[in-house]
Parts: C-alpha cells; sequence; structure tokens
C-alpha cells in the first residue's frame, strides 16, 4: 500500500492485536444479552443454532472485515475508498459504518456507566439492603438522576477517550489486563453460582438439544446477535485489521476471537441461570436483570458485596474494551482523511459522541424532553436490527465481489490458501449475505 500508511500504528504483537478484537467483542452483549436471549429462545437448540450463525456468517465476515483493513491499511472510510477507486456508493457504506459505530457508542457509553455506579455501590455495601421490593424503584431512581446519568457517562467516554489518546499501544496494554481479569472473574462468579445453587438444571437447559423449541425467530434473533457480539458490520476488525502487520494469519486471529467470545458468553449463562433456576426468578427483558434483580441475588451469596463488586467491574471492564473499539473508527477517520493530529482527533470525537450522549443520559426520567424522545432504545433498535446486518452484508460482498483474488489470497498463508480460501470466498460471496438477507426480509415482515 502507499507510502503514507507505513508509519501508522501498529499491534505490537499477534496476541496483541487478538486480545484487543476479543475486547472489541466481549462487553454488554455477552453478559446480560446471550444469556437472556438463549434462555427466552429455550436453551440448548438455540445455542447450537447460534453456533451455526457464528460459523456460516460472523467467523466469515470477521476474515473479510481483516482482510480488507490489513490490506488497505486505512481507516473504514479509506479502505472503502481505496479499494472501490472512489467509488461514491462504497464512501458512503464507509461513511455509515463510521456513523454508526458513532451512534451505538453514545448509548453504549451510557449503560456502561451504569456498572461504574454498581460497582461503587456494592463495595461500600450500599446494596446490602437491596430486595426485589426496592431495588426497581432504586434503579429507576438512579437513571432518572440527571446530574449522575451525566457524570457517568463523562467518566465512561473520558476513560475511552484517555485509552485511544494514547494510541493502539494504549489499547493493547489495556486490554490485556483487562481480558484476563474479566475471564478469570467471569469462570469464579460461575463457579460460586453453580457451588450455591447447584448445576444441574443449568446443564441440562443448555445441552439439552430439543430442536422443537426452535422457532423461526430463534434463528433470525441468532444471525443478528452473531453480528453484535462479534463486533461486526460496523467496520471496527477493518480498523483493528489495518494495524496488523503482514505475517500474522487472520484465520488463527478470526478462530481465537470467535472461540473466546463464545466461551465468555456461554460463562455469562453459567453465572447467571444457577441463581434464575436456583430462586426461580422471573425473567424479564430489559436492563433489570442486570441492575437489580441480580443485585439482589448477589446478597445471597457468601460474601456477596464484594462479589457484586466484582461482578460490576468485570461488566465495566467489558464494556471499556468495547467502547474503546466503537471510538477508534472515528478517530482514525478523522486522523487520516482530515490529516488532523491523532490526539486532537481523539479530543474532538470523544467530545462529539459525549454531547450525543447527553440525549440517551437525561432520557430516562431525568428530562421530560429527553424522556419523551426515547432516545436511546431508538437508537438502540436502530442500530442492532439494521445498520449491523446491513453493514454486515455489505462490506460481506464488497470483499466477496469488488476485491480482487489476488489481493485477497495476499492476506492469507500458503496453507490457508490451499485448504481455506475457495471455501471462505464462497461463503462470503453467497452464504453469508443470503442469511444475512433473510435476517432483513423477516425484519421488514416478508414472510
Ligand atoms: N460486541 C459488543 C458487545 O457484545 O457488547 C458490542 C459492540 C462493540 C457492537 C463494537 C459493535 C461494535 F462495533
Amino acid at each position: 500500500m502507499n507510502d503514507s500508511n507505513q508509519n501508522r500504528g501498529q499491534w505490537s504483537s499477534s496476541v496483541g492485536f487478538i486480545i484487543a478484537c476479543v475486547g472489541s467483542a466481549v462487553g454488554l452483549g455477552n453478559i446480560w444479552k446471550f444469556p437472556y436471549i438463549t434462555y427466552e429462545n429455550g436453551g440448548g437448540a438455540f445455542f447450537i443454532i447460534y453456533l451455526i450463525a457464528i460459523t456460516l456468517v460472523g467467523f466469515p465476515i470477521i476474515i473479510s472485515e481483516m482482510v480488507l483493513g490489513r490490506h488497505a491499511k486505512l481507516n473504514t472510510y479509506g479502505t472503502f475508498k481505496e479499494l472501490s477507486n472512489n467509488n461514491w456508493f462504497w464512501k458512503l457504506v464507509g461513511l455509515l459504518c463510521i456513523f454508526s459505530a458513532v451512534t451505538i457508542l453514545s448509548f453504549y457509553s451510557v449503560v456502561a456507566g451504569w456498572t461504574l455506579d454498581y460497582f461503587f455501590n456494592s463495595l461500600v455495601g450500599n446494596f446490602q439492603s437491596l430486595t426485589f421490593e426496592n431495588a426497581g424503584p432504586r434503579f429507576g431512581e438512579f437513571v432518572g438522576n440527571g446530574e449522575k446519568q451525566v457524570l457517568y457517562h463523562t467518566i465512561f467516554m473520558f476513560l475511552t477517550a484517555f485509552i485511544i489518546y494514547r494510541g493502539t499501544k494504549g489499547i493493547e496494554k489495556a486490554v490485556k489486563i483487562l481480558m484476563p481479569v474479566l475471564g478469570i472473574l467471569v469462570f469464579l462468579i460461575a463457579c460460586i453460582s453453580f457451588y450455591t445453587y447447584g448445576a444441574s438444571d443449568t446443564i441440562s437447559f443448555m445441552f439439552n438439544f430439543d430442536f422443537s423449541k426452535i422457532t423461526s425467530h430463534g434463528v433470525l434473533e441468532a444471525v443478528g446477535h452473531a453480528f453484535f457480539t462479534l463486533s461486526l458490520g460496523l467496520g471496527v476488525m477493518i480498523v483493528y485489521g489495518s494495524y496488523l502487520p503482514k505475517g500474522f494469519s487472520l484465520v488463527r486471529a478470526g478462530i481465537w476471537i470467535t472461540i473466546m467470545d463464545t466461551l465468555i458468553a456461554t460463562f455469562s449463562c453459567f453465572m447467571m441461570y444457577p441463581i434464575i433456576f436456583g430462586t426461580q426468578m422471573e425473567v424479564k427483558e430489559s436492563a433489570a436483570i442486570l441492575f437489580t434483580t441480580l443485585s439482589v441475588q448477589f446478597n445471597a451469596l457468601p460474601m456477596g458485596n464484594v462479589i457484586a463488586a466484582l461482578f460490576y467491574l468485570l461488566v465495566a471492564f467489558a464494556a471499556l474494551s468495547s467502547t474503546i473499539s466503537l471510538l477508534e473508527p472515528l478517530v482514525s477517520f478523522i486522523d487520516e482523511t482530515y490529516k488532523i493530529n491523532r490526539k486532537i482527533g481523539t479530543i474532538i470525537g470523544a467530545v462529539g459522541v459525549w454531547i450525543m450522549g447527553i440525549a440517551s443520559a437525561l432520557g430516562n426520567g431525568a428530562s421530560e424532553f429527553f424522556t419523551s424522545l426515547a432516545l436511546m432504545d431508538k437508537l438502540d433498535y436502530f442500530t442492532s436490527n439494521w445498520s449491523l446486518p446491513v453493514g454486515g452484508m455489505l462490506i460481506s460482498l464488497f470483499a466477496g465481489f469488488f476485491v480482487s483474488e489476488k489481493a485477497k489470497r495476499d492476506e492469507f498463508t500458503e496453507t490457508e490458501n490451499k485448504v481455506f480460501f475457495k471455501a471462505w470466498n464462497f461463503t462470503i460471496r453467497f452464504i453469508s449475505p443470503l442469511l444475512v438477507l433473510l435476517v432483513i426480509l423477516y425484519k421488514i415482515g416478508v414472510f
């Protein structure tokens, strides 16, 4: 690629790169959403369908994004611009990807901020008096408190910007510490849950493959979640891949990311299900599981407030490594397109997203106007249901049909070219886009 690309930041090692990608993938989607949707869709059979979706849609598109990014060595917009020879449509797709990342970040940062409040309050023992009766109102009061909402959103955006400010080395160092801590905490809490409430109900639920429980909705939900959980469809992996020197195997990286993300999601189920089954609590679709019901349940565990504090810290870590990846596409775009110093770009980008996020921060009761807009729900719905699948499908088609076979083959090792390339190329041309198209047709009510 051109010389101006040569002095871009680079990951110091393949492990650093893989860890950062895992950090992006693992977040609120794994810890809150996956256990919930798996529970809703009947457990084992959904889990199998999800694994198939990850394999046929998620994994091939991770590789596609990384191939595009490493080949172009540019930000998302620059990648589409360069590889499409300045085609307006693909440049627009690049811009939309960045816009979607920024939009998700604006409300993700607010929710991530809640974990900080729950961490601090658990740590100092304030939640020991929480009961099923007062936990809900406490949560409602908290999200309706404008000062606190803006404060935590500000802290979270500041932490995100601080890590980005220091460049890819900053991302790598932070996530290198955060990720193993996260893995250990999830594992330990799952063990405590199993120990306290027993494992048999959870195991039979997760590994009882009763396919009669699977609906077409469940299949499509599994495909949609594959995008969200692997951070696909926004070009995040394009940007991360662009910092990767030649020689590291993208296939190996993709396998690691997929496996680690799936493991954390599975162990998140192991943290929650024993509590849910052991106490026969009701599972609702809302942030309530993470921030109310679960916080009460922690009180029943030995050293409950310490475990609760660790748990919310873990969720905050997971969210931080995802928010970092959501800001990076914008910063690298500002940096490379307008030749603005990366540090200044970080400040401009972070302040912009921070301002956007105020609408979500004040939209849960703090301000009548913003509450009536319900922006957080709308942005979440729009991005998860539209931007990611459409973005993912376009990225798949772009890599499949608009990038030369030679350019693509260059990004694989010799062995991978022999045994893997053809199957991958066929999948991203036909299978992955077709499956996503089915999701979209379903969403617009065609069937
Ligand atoms: N994958 C993250 C999660 O599961 O919470 C969320 C996310 C991060 C989505 C980055 C999209 C993205 F580009």
